[in-house]
């Protein structure tokens, strides 16, 4: 028999007792966040669409932790699968102290080559998923009996050029986390959401460019390489223990300081730039005296 997988950062017992519900578990962040909780020994539950991916994840975490992760296949833009999720997750373990949403996910596209059904879909499972799960949860358990609930969304605060769609479904969560962490405060609910900057993980696969475009973007990075699933998954951690107990509708960005500096999207320059005019008041002389 393997030793249970323990975390590279935390105690092993810091969230025992507590119940995790994590969309999109069944891969890349998710599934790194999904291992570090159900590694300091919080009862984990994951969920996406396909079957293809949570069933393999659930079997293969389960194996790695030493003890059962539950699989649930469920699409968080579908209020009726959603309820189903949650129905389901309460009937097996009867509470539900942690939320990450972290399912997601766009295409890159210049802003005007996004079709309406394009839209319509990248804000369905950003924003409206986002807020489907965040609701059905607070109704089953957190609105009773608080809890924590933890929103991954993306670098949206120089914008994202490509991402149009995802940027604004975004920063609706950000809001989304302002608002309800203080509307929710009441009821000892937290809410927080984790903004990644370029993160190694399956999510780079999927964009045409593939590993080529993800190895670029490290020169936009100050710390000069991408971030890490498990990166992500110790805030996450962090949030759901003692020590983010007084953290509440904040975004925290977890980027290797790319927010600050760089540009991986050139625009090209007029040729040749314009002279600059600094117009003359009324008042003045031609020279500007
Ligand atoms: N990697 C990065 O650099 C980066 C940066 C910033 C933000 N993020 C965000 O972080 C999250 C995780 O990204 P990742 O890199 O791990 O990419 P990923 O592997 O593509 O993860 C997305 C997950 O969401 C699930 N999902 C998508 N639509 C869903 C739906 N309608 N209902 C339920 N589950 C759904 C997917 O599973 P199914 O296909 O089985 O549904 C998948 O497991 C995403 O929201 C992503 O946009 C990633």
């Amino acid at each position: 028999m393997t030793t249970p997988r323990s975390s590279a950062v935390f105690r092993a017992d810091l969230l025992a007792g507590q119940v995790a519900l994590v969309t999109g578990g069944g891969t890349g962040i998710g599934a790194a966040i999904a291992r570090e909780l159900g590694s300091l020994g919080a009862q984990v539950v994951i969920a996406s669409r396909k079957a293809s991916n949570i069933e393999p994840a659930a079997a293969g975490l389960s194996a790695e932790l030493g003890r059962p992760v539950t699989g649930l296949v469920a699409d968080i833009r579908d209020r009726e699968s959603v309820a189903a999720l949650v129905g389901e997750t309460m009937a097996r373990h009867g509470r539900i102290d942690l939320l990450v949403n972290n399912g997601g996910g766009q295409f890159l596209a210049p802003a005007e080559t996004i079709s309406p059904k394009g839209w319509d879909a990248v804000i369905a499972t950003n924003l409206t998923g986002t807020w489907n799960l965040t609701r059905a949860v607070g109704d089953a358990w957190m609105l009773a009996n608080g809890g924590r609930v933890v929103n991954i969304t993306m670098l949206t605060g120089r914008g994202f050029p490509g991402m149009t769609h995802s940027v604004a479904a975004r920063a609706g969560v950000e809001a989304m986390t302002r608002n309800l962490a203080v509307e929710w405060a009441p009821r000892g609910i937290l809410v927080n959401a984790i903004a990644p900057g370029y993160i190694a993980s399956s999510g780079l696969k999927r964009y045409p460019a593939g590993l080529a475009w993800a190895k670029q973007l490290q020169s936009a990075v100050p710390l000069k390489r991408l971030g890490t699933s498990e990166e992500i998954a110790w805030l996450v951690a962090f949030l759901a223990s003692p020590g983010g107990g007084y953290i509440t509708g904040q975004t925290l960005t977890v980027c290797g300081g790319r927010s600050l500096w760089g540009d991986h999207w050139p625009l090209p320059d007029p040729e040749p730039l314009p002279d600059i005019d600094v117009p003359a008041e009324p008042w003045e002389d031609d020279d500007g005296a």
